[in-house]
Order: structure tokens, then C-alpha cells, then sequence
């Protein structure tokens, strides 16, 4: 088996952490960073990452999380956020590779039309921020399984009471939660369905 494959066969989602274990912030930076070099449609990295990792903001979570005890018990919780107005990085994502003669001006301006056009459409700005910050909070799973941490990705939460009781910038939408920590219990086994019965080949 390849590094990978193990990783992603000993990933579970744990629900119940020990109390105890604290991740230090360049631990988890590290985890975010790694996370954030998932792909993202023309790079605009539509992710933000709300991070609650002390118990006293935990605990102010957990209600919104209807009590799951992972949000309290684990080392930290990050919420997964999608950038709705992810346009407005064109100039923060594509600049500095003009500036380098990396890209040439008109092909930025190229994409910044692609881009705005696109963001024209508000259905197309939510769809993209659900669907790109996702593969950041995968990413997120796996790396942190990878350097020895288990993760339990949460959507069990209310939404409109995280976003007023954390004042969430209404430019973003809250995707997922994340209680990352150690084990003190193992998750459950989790089977899967075949691969035939989710494929079709055409
Ligand atoms: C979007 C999403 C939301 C989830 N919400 C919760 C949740 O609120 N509470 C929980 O304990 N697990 C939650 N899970 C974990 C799933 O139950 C779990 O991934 C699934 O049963 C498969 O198990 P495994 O991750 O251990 O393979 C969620 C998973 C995803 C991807």
C-alpha cells in the first residue's frame, strides 16, 4: 500500500478525543497551509478557516453544534468557510505572477473577465464556494491524518446561530466543521457501498 492509501484507509471520524491533547498553532498552521493547496476553480482558493482552538470558544460552540461532544472534547475545531465573493481575489491571486513576467497581463485580464462574468451569477457563487472550500476541508482530513491527528467532519450544526454568535462576515457561507484531536476511542467501521453501484462508465 502506498503511503496514501493507508492514510486514507485509517481515517475515520472520531467522536470521541481526549481532553487533554492541545495542538500548538504552527502545528495546525502547517495542517491549514498544506490544506489550502487543494486545487480551486482559476486558483481563487474559496476557503477560509475560522479556527476555535480553546476550550472556552469550544464550549461556545458546542450548543451550536447540538452538544456533539467532539466539538468540546477535541484539540480544535475549525470551520470550514466558502469565499462567496471569491472574485474579488483576482488581483491578490493573479498580481504577483505578472509581476514576476510570469503571466502576462492580458491573460490576467482574460481570466478576470472569465471570473467576473461567472460571479455575475450568484447561484454559480455559492455552488463554487461550497464545492471548493469541500475539497480544502478533505485535504484538511487527510493531512491531519497523515501527521498523526483524527479528524470527525461535522454538518450537524446551526448554521444562522454560528454565523450571529461568531459575527461571520456575510461575504462567507460556513461549509463544515472539523474537530481534529486524538483518539480516545477509535471511530466506528464504516463500510462502503460497491464502487459499481456509484459508477456509471460511459
Ligand atoms: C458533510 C458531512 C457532515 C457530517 N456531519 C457529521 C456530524 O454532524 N456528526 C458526526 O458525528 N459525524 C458527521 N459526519 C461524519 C459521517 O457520519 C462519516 O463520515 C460517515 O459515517 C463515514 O464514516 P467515516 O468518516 O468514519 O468513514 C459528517 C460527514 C460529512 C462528510
Amino acid at each position: 500500500m502506498t503511503n496514501l492509501e493507508k492514510v486514507i484507509e485509517a481515517r475515520r471520524s472520531v467522536k470521541v478525543f481526549d481532553p487533554e491533547v492541545t495542538i500548538s498553532k504552527e502545528e495546525l498552521t502547517k495542517i491549514l497551509e498544506l490544506a489550502g493547496k487543494a486545487p480551486s476553480a482559476w486558483n481563487l482558493q474559496h476557503w477560509h478557516f475560522a479556527v476555535f482552538a480553546n476550550k472556552e470558544v469550544q464550549e461556545k460552540l458546542l450548543p451550536i453544534a447540538y452538544n456533539q461532544i467532539q466539538v468540546k472534547d477535541a484539540s480544535a475545531v475549525i470551520a470550514v468557510l466558502g469565499d462567496l465573493e471569491a472574485d474579488k481575489k483576482v488581483d491578490s491571486v493573479f498580481g504577483p505572477a505578472v509581476e514576476a513576467g510570469m503571466m502576462k497581463p492580458e491573460i490576467k485580464e482574460v481570466l478576470n473577465n472569465q471570473i467576473k462574468g461567472a460571479y455575475q451569477d450568484k447561484e454559480y457563487a455559492k455552488l463554487a464556494a461550497y464545492s471548493n472550500a469541500s475539497l480544502a476541508a478533505m485535504q484538511f482530513m487527510l493531512v491531519a491524518q497523515e501527521r498523526g491527528w483524527d479528524t470527525c467532519p461535522i454538518g450537524g450544526f446551526n448554521v444562522q446561530q454560528f454565523i450571529e454568535t461568531f459575527k461571520i462576515d456575510a461575504r462567507y457561507t460556513p461549509v463544515m466543521l472539523i474537530a481534529l484531536g486524538k483518539q480516545k476511542q477509535p471511530g466506528r467501521p464504516s463500510g462502503r457501498l460497491p464502487i459499481s453501484e456509484l459508477t456509471t462508465w460511459y
